[in-house]
């Protein structure tokens, strides 16, 4: 299973496992990591699971498409790096994937 951490704005690193299909957000509510607050439940259409992608993960997380680009622009401190963690669904290519939560959301 997919290992996956979530490092928060003050820099506390959480790590979990997750069975493949996931998405990131899934993991962090389930685990009730703080910093994503996931309100429209992953269908991409509320932008407050904001994440930022750790540099060295961001070419195989890639870059956000249509829609997720598009809700983005709802984000509060939007940075190259950012990403909507419901739109990232882990597989054995993001085995040890690290995302960094914002302070807020919205
Ligand atoms: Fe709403 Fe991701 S959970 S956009």
């Amino acid at each position: 299973m997919p290992r996956i951490t979530f490092v928060s704005f003050d820099g506390v690193a959480r790590t979990f496992t997750a069975p493949e299909g996931s998405t990131a957000m899934e993991v962090a509510v389930r685990h009730l990591v703080p910093g994503i607050d996931a309100e429209c439940g992953g269908a991409c259409s509320c932008a407050t699971c904001h994440v930022y992608v750790d540099e060295a993960w961001r070419e195989a997380v890639g870059e956000p498409q249509g829609m997720e680009e598009d809700m983005l622009d709802f984000a509060r401190d939007v940075r190259p790096s950012s990403r909507l963690s419901c739109q990232i669904v882990l597989d054995a290519k993001l085995d040890g994937l690290v995302l960094h939560t914002p302070e807020f959301q919205g």
